[in-house]
């Protein structure tokens, strides 16, 4: 698969008050390849992570050419595709299970109870997450006490 982008400008605002966040930009990320984009902060290396996958992007104007395999993109591309965000979205005093519940509820809000559970269960076993599930997820840094046998033990996550 070749994702490839042409003459990618984008905007926010307009008239004087408008802002260029990248002006006239062009890569192409090849078949079987890794690709880091590099730049210093407020460079625009999140905006065009979000215009190739079209995530967050209300307020911009874009202009270019995106294409898969030389076919343009649309919509769809953010149904089948995914990136890691910088900074981890997690409640570190939830469990896994927890997590998985309200991200549920958030996200797929009009979906039935049973579909929204169906779905953590396929998510659980797809990430492998069944021996975590109901493990507290913890924050980095932070202390976290559990008690083994009678004996109380920090673990630093
Ligand atoms: N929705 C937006 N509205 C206004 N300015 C934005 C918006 N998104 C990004 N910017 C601005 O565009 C620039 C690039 O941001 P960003 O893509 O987050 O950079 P990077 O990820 O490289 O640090 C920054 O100056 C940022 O403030
Ligand atoms: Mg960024």
């Amino acid at each position: 698969m070749e994702l490839r982008w042409e003459n990618v400008t984008v905007t926010v605002g307009s008239g004087e008050k408008g802002k260029t966040i990248l002006n006239n930009v062009s890569g192409c990320v090849r078949q079987g390849s890794v690709m880091a984009i590099m730049g210093s902060s407020g460079a625009g290396k999140s905006t065009l992570m979000n215009i190739l996958t079209r995530r967050n992007i209300q307020g911009l104007k874009t202009d270019g050419r995106i294409t898969v395999n030389g076919v343009e993109v649309k919509e769809h591309i953010s149904k089948i595709s995914a990136y890691v965000q910088q900074n981890d979205v997690f409640v570190g005093a939830m469990t896994v299970a927890e997590h998985l519940f309200l991200q549920a509820k958030l996200r797929l809000s009009k979906w039935k109870k049973e579909d929204q559970e169906r779905r953590i269960n396929e998510v659980v076993k797809q990430m492998g997450l069944k021996k975590c599930y109901d493990t507290v997820i913890g924050t980095p840094g932070i202390p976290f006490i559990i008690k083994l046998d009678s004996t109380y033990r920090y673990i630093l996550l």
